[in-house]
């Protein structure tokens, strides 16, 4: 399977709005996950005002929370099985 590729803004509008707590999440994902995805930081999504952002293979998501990017990655992963 293709690796899903995360890009994760660390922009300083992302970083204040908790773009921390995404990095945090995906470092504690199951292993199997891990195997899975590649996680990269970018320094602005173009959506600063809506953060924090994330790319996931292209697709922007905005506002995210560690349980809606939980949510994104079950969906792509259980959709590639
Ligand atoms: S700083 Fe994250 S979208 Fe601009």
């Amino acid at each position: 399977m293709k690796k899903v590729v995360i890009e994760v803004c660390l922009g300083t509008s992302c970083h204040l709005l908790g773009a921390q707590d995404l990095m945090a999440y995906l470092e504690r994902v199951p292993k199997d996950w891990k195997e899975l995805i590649d996680v990269r930081g970018t320094t602005c999504l173009h959506h600063c005002g809506k953060g924090p952002n994330i790319s996931v293979n292209g697709t922007i998501y905005t506002g995210m929370t560690p349980d809606k990017l939980q949510d994104v990655l079950s969906d792509l992963i259980e959709a590639a099985e």
